[in-house]
């Protein structure tokens, strides 16, 4: 029997790695024509330890001027197919994306394009919600392209807002019933076009 062929997948992130941990915990599940080959983060955060803990090799690559350059020789050298932003919180230049075109997909707290694009992330994009009055929200995975949240979508997931939810509130469950649930269906969606030699996207 053939061994399957897999898309090798690059994690990035910069903080608790919960979507990191989602991916981890649906490989050879719901995520079985990708394995997740490598974390890097862009500053000291507990995602670490998710990695370490499930044997995964990281890399702590410091933000700044020389992270991508560092970033792409060690994608290039570990042959990565695939890179997932799950909670990073760079921003990565056009040219970057473009040595991955259509190969870098994100995670982003909010039904896109609402509270979306430059200063939109982490709790900022929940109390958005919040102040607008929203009745749904959720979460959405696309494409990165060169616009900020701006690429194809590939999934998405609505949560409704309950009354009482506080910012917090509403981050957890967005997290709990969208995020991780979207992130891991999109990366093995994304996953077996690439084996599959198809567009990542339609
Ligand atoms: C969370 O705000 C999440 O909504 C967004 O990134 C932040 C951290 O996620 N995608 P994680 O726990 O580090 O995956």
């Amino acid at each position: 029997m053939r061994k399957a062929i897999k898309a090798r997948i690059a994690v990035f992130v910069s903080g608790g790695g919960s979507n990191l941990q989602a991916l981890i915990d649906q490989s050879g599940k719901t995520l079985k024509s990708g394995v997740i080959t490598l974390v890097v983060a862009d500053r000291p955060c507990s995602a670490r330890e998710r990695a370490r803990n499930a044997g995964i090799p990281f890399a702590e690559i410091q933000r700044g001027p020389d992270f991508e350059e560092k970033a792409l020789a060690i994608l290039q050298e570990r042959k990565i197919d695939l890179v997932i932003l799950a909670g990073f919180l760079s921003i990565l230049s056009a040219e970057f994306v473009s040595v991955y075109k259509d190969r870098i997909i994100n995670i982003h707290p909010s039904l896109i394009p609402a509270f979306a694009g430059p200063g939109y992330y982490g709790l900022r994009v929940h109390r958005a919600a919040l102040k607008r009055g929203v009745q749904i929200t959720g979460a959405t995975v696309h494409i990165v392209n060169e616009i900020p949240d701006g690429g194809p979508i590939i999934l998405q997931k609505a949560v409704a807002v309950r009354k009482h939810d506080t910012p917090e509130t509403l981050q957890l469950r967005v997290l709990k019933e969208a995020e991780w649930v979207i992130l891991p269906k999109a990366a093995e969606m994304v996953s077996k076009a690439i084996v599959k030699g198809e567009p990542t996207w339609k």
